[in-house]
């Protein structure tokens, strides 16, 4: 069996994200690694901060701190914040530190060497007050596609066009503000990516596995053709273009461009997980060091999937060396929050910190996951989240786990009861089980989420359908063995709930194990079929009484959340 190495977008270093921001890469990505572990598969999952470029810059000058400082400090909190969701991170690394550098330093060299990188003169916007080159975030001005005014050089926030700052109209610096700019003539490195436009073509054709979304963009791109594109920037914090330790001549005061760095950064953090424990990355990623048996999984938001469908398979592809390629590639498009968009500033949205801070992990990892947004936008509602908090997890899951251990205790006691057999019912019951795990098993091998989760609430359901039709209750009065055999066989099912629901909802399905003392590594191995799952317990199995796994999302509490995070 092949091991699968999966990676998440890399989050931007400014400031902790939202939940938008999370569903669209790092949480998909984390249910994926999470159901492969338990599948018995050998994971390795991969994230990190991207440090590098203009925003990091503007943020740290914002916050009043030196880059490095501001990168240092924002790494811990997003790292912080990354566990605190159950993000099962085998790593998380970060885009500035020494392995990437070394890397990034290594692809230009050979890339240059196999004559795809060439020096031209550019043109760049130059300010005179500043006394620097202002590249992409640096300046801001007026579109010139819709007239937008605070457009920035590197893209305008009003039409979404990508732009190149000597495009705008009016340009001014966004460090000073100052009008006094001018475009000058500067030299930079150019990956020529029109040299790779077949070789790229005939990389993605044969990937048939591609979802639509991912496909689609490729092919976009590929189309208009593939442009040669400047790596390098007028900036000071970055990754040195440098070989073999020398600065390359006229670029004392450039580094690489952040989208050159950023994702072979995904090597990066493979090399720092190997030097934390001892372990060879090259296994990884070197085709001739035994990564031939790797299956490579990224995951991203669709904005991102053409620099991981075109330019990253340049730089790999490119360098001639044995490097891994992704296998799948799976893309989600936007969660907006009530139809627009999340934003920090404007205090529009929730961000990972704050959803926290409100309510458990899992409470808005499945709500999330549920629906995510995979064939389109989705939007994120308050009163849509409490909804399905109250009706999936309170009423459905909840309510199972409470009322079955509690009939228990009152009737049999604090241990399974092992009277009975099973009968018709159950036989029904493990029949439709066998069916949906099947299904879900499938979807979550696919990465088609939604799919999957309503799977995961049609088996929760019909353990709540299963006991209506037992109905211990009623039994007992005529037939204690069969009530015992019917609590015996929904106490089993909390099990395998508890094993299903793991990759989604982590912390309940541990404390859902911790009910029946059950060490959560070793129970938790995907189930091959419903009738052996349940017969775990044959009875005489001790438990404790578990306190309520949910609690219900009051009228109240959106009221005051929609005040809070800006709902309209
Ligand atoms: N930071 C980028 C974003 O949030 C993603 C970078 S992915 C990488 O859009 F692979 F390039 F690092
Ligand atoms: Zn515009």
């Amino acid at each position: 069996m092949s091991r699968i190495l999966i990676t998440s977008a890399l989050p931007y270093i400014n400031g902790i994200k939202h939940l938008g921001n999370l569903v669209g890469s790092m949480l998909p990505a984390d249910v994926y690694a999470r159901f492969q572990r338990q599948r018995g598969r050998e994971v390795l999952f991969l994230c990190a901060t991207d440090e590098h470029g203009t925003p990091a810059e503007l943020a740290a000058r914002a916050a009043g701190q030196t880059v490095r400082d501001y990168c240092k400090e924002q790494h811990d909190i997003q790292a912080r914040a990354g566990e605190a969701f159950g993000l099962s991170f085998d790593h998380f690394g970060r885009s500035s530190n020494p392995p990437n550098h070394r890397l990034t330093q290594h692809f230009a060299a050979v890339l240059e060497d196999n004559g795809l990188i060439e020096e031209r003169v550019d043109e760049q916007i130059y300010s005179v007050e500043d006394q620097r080159y202002l590249p992409d975030r640096y300046v801001e001005g007026t579109c010139p596609h819709c007239d937008y005014e605070k457009a920035r050089g590197d893209q305008c926030d009003n039409c979404g066009r990508l732009l190149d700052p000597i495009e705008l109209k009016d340009p001014y610096s966004a460090i000073s503000g100052s009008k006094n700019v001018e475009v000058r003539q500067t030299r930079h490195l150019y990956l020529l990516q029109s040299k790779m436009q077949d070789r790229i073509a005939q990389w993605v054709n044969s990937k048939p596995n591609w979802p639509h979304l991912t496909k689609s963009i490729a092919q976009k791109w590929l189309k208009e053709g593939l442009r040669d594109r400047s790596i390098t920037r007028d900036l000071q914090w970055g990754i040195s273009v440098e070989r073999e330790g020398e600065k390359r001549p006229g670029f004392e005061n450039k580094v690489f461009y952040v989208w050159f760095d950023a994702p072979i950064e995904y090597i990066g953090a493979t090399e720092e997980w190997a030097i934390a424990h001892n372990e060879n990355w090259e296994r990884w990623w070197r085709t001739d060091k035994g990564a031939d048996d790797v299956s490579y999984v990224e995951v991203m938001g669709k904005d991102n999937v053409a620099f991981h469908a075109v330019s990253f398979p340049c730089t790999i592809l490119g360098s001639e060396e044995p490097w891994k390629t992704v296998d799948t590639l799976k893309s989600l498009n936007w969660l907006t929050w009530y139809g627009g968009k999340f934003s920090t500033s404007e205090n529009r949205g929730i961000f990972m910190d704050q959803a926290l801070e409100i309510l458990p992990a899992d409470y808005w990892r499945w709500h999330l996951m549920a629906n995510a947004p995979e064939s389109d936008d989705a939007s994120f509602t308050l009163e849509h989240f409490a909804s399905v908090v109250n009706k999936d997890l309170a009423d459905v899951l909840g309510n199972f786990v409470n009322r079955i251990t509690r009939f228990c205790n009152a009737r049999f006691g604090l241990a399974v009861p092992s009277a009975g057999v099973y009968g018709d019912a159950e036989n029904d019951l493990i029949a439709e089980l066998d069916k949906r795990i099947n299904a879900y098993t499938s979807y979550l091998e696919e990465m088609e989420f939604r799919k999957a989760f309503v799977e995961l609430r049609a088996i929760w359901v019909a353990g709540n359908e299963y006991l209506q039709i037992a109905a211990p209750w009623v039994a007992i009065k005529t037939d204690e063995d069969k009530a015992a055999a019917s609590v015996r066989c929904a106490l089993n099912l909390i099990v395998l709930f508890a094993v299903l629901s793991r990759p989604v909802i982590p912390f309940t399905a541990d404390k859902m194990f911790a009910i029946f003392s059950l060490d959560p590594e070793g129970a938790s191995r995907w189930p091959s079929d419903a009738s052996e799952a349940l017969s775990l317990f044959k009875g005489g199995e001790k438990f404790t009484l578990p306190d309520l796994l949910f609690s219900k999302i009051e009228d109240e509490q959106v009221d005051e959340w929609r005040q809070k995070f800006g709902a309209e």
